[in-house]
């Protein structure tokens, strides 16, 4: 909500009823006209030729209407008024945060039972929602009374997305295999880590079905990256600004390809807000620094390993065949413990931006 205005020679001052306030310039309000004549309803495309607008553009008029949801706007280039909500202002002021928002950031003791849902419950639209807001809110859920067989990981990564294909193929099934290049396929633990730091986009969420396990062990491992990232950065900024300023390559060399690409531990948007956590110890590429920046890297991911291998941090759970582990793998660390036995697995990657725009489409963000 809108509680006033002012023109000002190049923008318009806003107040809004939060106490948030935020000066807009002319050009970026004209440039964000949506009326009939600047924007396509249809395709949801900008109509407005930007080039093309006067540097000199003013405001004839404005108005706070409908108790402060909007402003109404006639511009000296335009014959009628420009409608803008309060809502779309708020979003672009540059004022408020709008990253994160109604995450829940956690350690063990704080992830409770809510995290476990029925397959047949995930199905209806209510059901399917809730799920959702539980994976956008901790990172990771538990889908429990599958069907043990590869179809469920496609059916639940259709009504996400849809499946992407990496080097692994679309959809895969493993046991444990030596004679596979990756490390998942050991039974060996599995220190946390996130996938594919080799990618300059890597996958958004993880699926993970276990179809079949007659082993001692193999429980699978949670940690929030993103309470790691936060606890690092109030206890010892310095290590904080190492992991987010240090670009760390990753590489995949196996089965004909080889894939390179490199990011911070801790990727930061412009505003300086957490975007992703990154980091695998075993797929790091051979990188130098100048020796002194050498030491102090050492020292932050020493730092940061130490933190995610804390047990306080660490949700350990061994899934019984007919359990779906998914979970956002630009957040939480996975890992496994090690185990004896036969363990069979089927599992997919899903893109980030799927799972993005399935939460905006659901309301969540
Ligand atoms: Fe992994």
């Amino acid at each position: 909500m809108i509680e006033s205005i002012k023109i000002l020679p190049n923008s318009l001052y806003v107040k809004f009823k939060n106490k948030i306030d935020d000066n807009f310039l002319n050009i970026w309000l004209r440039d964000h006209a949506k009326d009939e004549e600047n924007w396509d309803y249809r395709s949801n495309q900008r109509k407005t030729y930007t080039a093309s607008l006067s540097s000199k553009l003013f405001i004839k008029k404005a108005s706070v209407i409908d108790n402060g949801k909007y402003i109404e706007i006639l511009w000296s280039d335009s014959k009628n008024v420009i409608k803008y909500s309060a809502e779309f202002l708020l979003n672009n002021s540059l004022k408020k945060s709008t990253k994160n928002q109604n995450l829940i950031l956690w350690k063990k003791n704080e992830i409770s039972k809510n995290i476990f849902l029925k397959y047949n419950n995930i199905l209806s639209k209510d059901g399917f929602k809730s799920f959702l807001k539980n994976l956008y809110t901790f990172g990771f859920c538990v889908i429990t009374d599958c069907k043990t067989e590869i179809e469920t990981v496609e059916n639940i990564a259709n009504k996400i997305g849809y499946v992407r294909q990496s080097i692994f193929g679309g959809l895969w099934e493993f046991e444990s295999n030596e004679d596979m290049a990756d490390s998942a396929y050991t039974q060996e633990e599995l220190r946390p880590h996130t996938d594919s730091t080799y990618s300059n986009d890597a996958p958004g969420l993880q699926l993970l079905l276990c179809c079949d396990y007659k082993a001692i062990g193999g429980d699978s491992i949670m940690v929030d990256g993103f309470k790691i990232a936060n606890k690092i950065k109030d206890e010892d900024k310095k290590i904080f600004d190492i992991l987010s300023n240090t670009e760390v390559p990753g590489k995949y060399v196996g089965d004909g390809v080889i894939l390179e690409a490199k990011r911070p531990i801790f990727k930061l948007n412009s505003n300086k807000e957490l975007v992703q956590v990154s980091f695998n110890n075993y797929d790091r590429a051979e990188f130098r620094l100048e020796n002194e920046l050498m030491i102090n890297f050492y020292k932050a991911i020493k730092k940061f390993d130490s933190l995610v291998n804390e047990s306080e941090f660490q949700w350990r759970y061994t899934l019984k065949p007919g359990e779906l582990l998914i979970f956002n793998n630009w957040r939480v660390l996975h890992g496994r413990g090690s185990f004896k036995g036969k363990r069979k697995m089927a599992g997919c990657y899903i893109n980030m931006e799927d799972f993005e725009s399935i939460c905006k489409v659901n309301g969540l963000y």
